[in-house]
């Protein structure tokens, strides 16, 4: 099955200053696709690219088959789009939007269920410009996904939204690829992109750094684990036998292990088959947030 987003050496720059200096990635059919990196990496000038709003200077892209850069209006008929900078008149009511943005896509449901989806049937007659600023972010989502078009792209989508209101907002996202579409997904949220994403690439100074699953990510760059426990049994040494341990440290009853891969999975076989099972066996491992900062380089 051909990929809905192909961007083979993007490059972008605005007049001298380049924004987009050499970034690939193939995005597949029914994908969650993050893309996550520093401000000012970046992003959002690839995925405008990607959407035919920004003229990629040189590199090949192809999205749902067509040519961003000469078939943008084509394309903009078959993508949902919620950017990171966006604005309705004041005065637009929150039905009109909804109506507006469902007659320039094609296909989908009616706009009226969207509505409820997105818990705004309340606000259907209030103007834009009366809404708070979590309830015009909810809009701008909804508006993206109006038509169940086949891509959406969303850039920044729980920026200003409460925790429930993003809890909310996480659950469509995931109806809305269970319902078939792709979805592409800029984020600063390292819970959000480590919930939703089936895939991620880090994008840092201007190329992609990496590009995996978040597990995939936090095995490669996340270094080791450090598995702890407590006991009164002197002789733990056996631990050391084991492939995935690396070192066992003792501090009085404390017992710390680094090591890589299953260890805890390992080390609990082995305290059990040693007669050992302590209640306070548990591991630290590395989270996406430290990933991502070892790879954008925020952290030596
Ligand atoms: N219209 C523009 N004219 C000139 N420079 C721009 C323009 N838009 C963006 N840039 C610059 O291009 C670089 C990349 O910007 P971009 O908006 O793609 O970053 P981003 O990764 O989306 O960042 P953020 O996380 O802050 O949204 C930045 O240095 C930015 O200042
Ligand atoms: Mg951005």
């Amino acid at each position: 099955m051909p990929s809905v987003v192909e961007v083979d050496h993007l490059h972008k720059r605005y007049g001298d200053f380049v924004a987009v200096d050499d970034v690939s990635f193939s995005v597949e059919q029914g994908e969650i696709f993050g893309i996550l990196g520093p401000n000012g990496a970046g992003k959002t000038t690839t995925v405008e690219c990607l959407q035919g709003l920004r003229k990629a200077d040189a590199g090949d892209l192809a999205v749902l088959g067509f040519d961003p850069r000469h078939q943008a209006s084509h394309l903009r008929r078959h993508i949902g789009s919620q950017l990171q900078e966006s604005a309705l008149p004041d005065r637009m009511k929150v039905w009109e939007a909804l109506d507006l943005f469902s007659s320039l896509a094609v296909g989908g449901a009616p706009w009226e269920s969207v509505l409820e989806q997105w818990g705004l049937t309340e606000k259907r007659d209030a103007q834009f410009g009366s809404l708070s600023g979590g309830q015009q972010q909810r809009l701008f989502v909804a508006l993206a996904v109006v038509n169940s078009p086949r891509l959406v792209f969303l850039d920044e989508m729980t920026t200003g939204l409460d925790p429930l209101s993003r809890r909310v907002t996480w659950d469509l996202v995931r109806q809305i690829r269970d319902g078939g579409s792709t979805v592409v997904l800029v984020t600063h949220f390292m819970d959000e992109a480590e919930t939703l994403c089936d895939r991620i690439a880090v994008i840092n100074d201007r190329r992609v750094a990496a590009i995996d699953t978040p597990a995939g990510l936090i095995e490669r760059f996340g270094g080791q684990a450090e598995v702890t426990f407590t006991t009164d049994r002197d002789d733990v040494s056996f631990l050391s036998a084991i492939d995935e341990v690396d070192s066992v440290d003792r501090e009085g009853r404390r017992v710390s292990i680094m090591g890589s891969g299953p260890v805890l999975a390992k080390v609990a076989a082995g305290l059990v088959a040693h007669g050992l099972a302590p209640l306070d066996l548990s591991v630290k491992r590395s989270t996406l947030e430290d990933v991502f900062l070892t790879i954008t380089g925020g952290e030596t």
